[in-house]
């Protein structure tokens, strides 16, 4: 299935893909779905390359699974579940089916109770014992925080609810530093987990508890959780009018648009999020609809299979010309690197290829300033995704936008045109000459024909941003395809959670060291010997 690509790959690998790059290859190698507009000109793929990557969505029946996905089928057949959070988000699609019953008419009801809840909490109608909910602390990790964390942050400019605080990590610095600028009697906190066992967020959720419990009569009342186990939060106390459930077809990393977006949605309010909503309705539309060629998650997913399986790049880096997305790349992080980082494919046979690359990456222009030397410079080639709003939300500031926009057309232009040593030689031809002068030109040199991509957008919008998202998880879905991957589970984080469970007592001077590795005991004991 891969000989043919790579068979073309290597005949092309060495061209200079700038020279390629006219007006009509710049229409030919874009694409636009709604408000989004994805230029993958900046790279090498070419007709050819496009078709043979086609061809694997073909082979692999991309189509067919992508359907199955949205008819509710077990898709995750490792843990035999359908995956549904595009449910979360048919507003107004019709019925889905799991197991023959439609789940919409509780997927429904359950975003109208949020929706009630969320507007009690803005217009004070919900207070803490000392009135109107000033706080918001949300209490949960991975999905349970990264995508409404990410989200909150993206949406600053639409945010009129309380402040919203998320904690995630078991270290107790993070909560520590939340609950000290937070009053106990007006503040509300949500424990987000779809177990309701994971322990950094249920250690968290008791710290808060008690810390709610020296100043508050019923700190339970100011608890509200989102979570698949009812029973457990019924345990933790708290009153099934304030539990938002989901069901188990719902992935922890796809799972901001149900109730573990309840924060986004008490800071954005009710209507906001349901333009979000819409935003990626839209793209499910947008994914079901529009033939391979045109259609912006398959064409990512291409893009990002060239590079990575074809090409053999190992990481992606992730730019957004967008300070208001400074946590996406971390949200990609999981959504992306959980998902397709797996080394077997569905049958348990090894993979034939890599599996899905590293995902990382910083706002611009900071990043510009830390780490593109690498980048542009480094032995290694990152292909790098861009994203920029064509306007900020700070009207009275617009010429400083059109500086950022610069900087990010400006960065995709200098990875892809470079500088050759003439170039550089005449930079400086004025400072150095004869050995000098080519010594210095040579650290001056930039190699070029580096790729990237840009996703532009009028401006990060609620509909925008839910468009956004939505494309990157179906451009997960398709690459877990194309690779074989199950997408949806996530095995490959259960053995350090099994062996920290086993280490706590011996952390705790309980247990020896007995058994342990050399470095695991040495590490123990120096940790002890400091007062651990
Ligand atoms: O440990 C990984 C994981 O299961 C993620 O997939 C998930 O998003 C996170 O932990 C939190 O899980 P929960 O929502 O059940 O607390």
């Amino acid at each position: 299935m891969w000989q043919n690509l790579k068979t073309h790959h290597a005949q092309v690998a060495d061209r200079r893909f700038e020279t390629m790059l006219d007006a009509s290859r710049a229409a030919a190698f874009s694409a636009q779905a709604g408000d989004l507009r994805l230029d993958y000109a900046k790279t090498n793929i070419d007709a050819t390359s496009r078709a043979l990557l086609i061809d694997l969505l073909e082979q692999t029946g991309v189509a067919g699974k992508r359907d199955a996905m949205f008819a509710g089928a077990a898709i995750n057949e490792t843990e035999g579940r359908a995956v549904l959070h595009t449910a979360l988000r048919n507003l107004d699609g019709g019925p889905v089916l799991v197991d023959g019953v439609d789940v919409m008419p509780e997927v429904l009801e359950t975003l109208a109770r949020m929706e009630r809840f969320a507007a009690n909490v803005r217009d004070g109608r919900f207070t803490g014992q000392g009135g109107r909910i000033t706080d918001v602390v949300n209490i949960g990790i991975g999905g349970s925080d990264l995508g409404p964390a990410m989200a909150t942050l993206a949406l600053a400019p639409y945010h009129d609810g309380p402040r919203c605080h998320f904690v995630s990590n078991v270290d107790p610095a993070d909560i520590a530093g939340v609950l000290r600028v937070c009053d106990p009697a007006t503040t509300l906190v949500i424990v987000a987990s779809k177990t309701f066992t994971t322990i950094e967020t249920m250690t968290n959720a008791r710290t808060a508890l008690a810390w709610m419990g020296e100043s508050v009569d019923s700190p339970a009342a100011q608890f509200a959780a989102l979570s698949t186990a009812a029973d457990k939060t019924a345990d933790f106390g708290i009153d099934p009018g304030r539990v938002f459930g989901f069901a188990d077809w719902v992935g922890g990393r796809y799972s901001m648009w149900g109730p573990i977006g309840l924060s986004l949605m008490i800071a954005i309010g009710p209507d906001a999020f349901r333009a979000f909503l819409r935003g990626a309705q839209s793209m499910d539309v947008h994914f079901k609809a529009a033939k391979w060629d045109e259609n912006l998650p398959a064409l990512l997913a291409l893009v990002g299979i060239w590079h990575n399986q074809v090409c053999g790049h190992a990481t992606r880096a992730v730019l957004p010309y967008d300070n208001n997305l400074s946590r996406l790349p971390a949200y990609l992080q999981q959504l992306e690197m959980e998902s397709n980082g797996k080394g077997v494919s569905m049958d348990g046979a090894p993979l034939q290829v890599h599996s899905g690359p590293v995902v990382w990456g910083e706002p611009g222009t900071n990043g510009q300033h830390a780490f593109y030397q690498l980048i542009h410079q480094g032995t290694r080639v990152v292909p790098c995704e861009f994203l920029v709003a064509a306007r900020g939300h700070e009207d009275e500031l617009h010429h400083q936008h059109q500086l950022l926009v610069a900087n990010c057309l400006a960065q995709s232009e200098a990875l892809m045109r470079g500088r050759t040593l003439q170039e550089a030689r005449s930079k400086v031809a004025d400072t150095f000459s004869g050995d000098e002068l080519d010594r210095q030109a040579r650290h001056r040199v930039f190699p070029g024909n580096r790729p990237s991509i840009t996703i532009a957008y009028p401006q990060l919008t609620p509909f925008t941003l839910g468009q956004i998202v939505a494309l990157y998880e179906h451009r997960v879905f398709v690459e877990g395809v194309v690779l074989g991957i199950n997408s949806y589970d996530q095995w490959g984080v259960e053995l350090g959670k099994e062996l920290a469970t086993a280490l706590q007592p011996v952390i705790e001077g309980q247990d020896g060291t007995a058994g342990k590795d050399g470095s695991t005991a040495a590490l123990v004991g120096y940790l002890q010997a400091h007062g651990v």
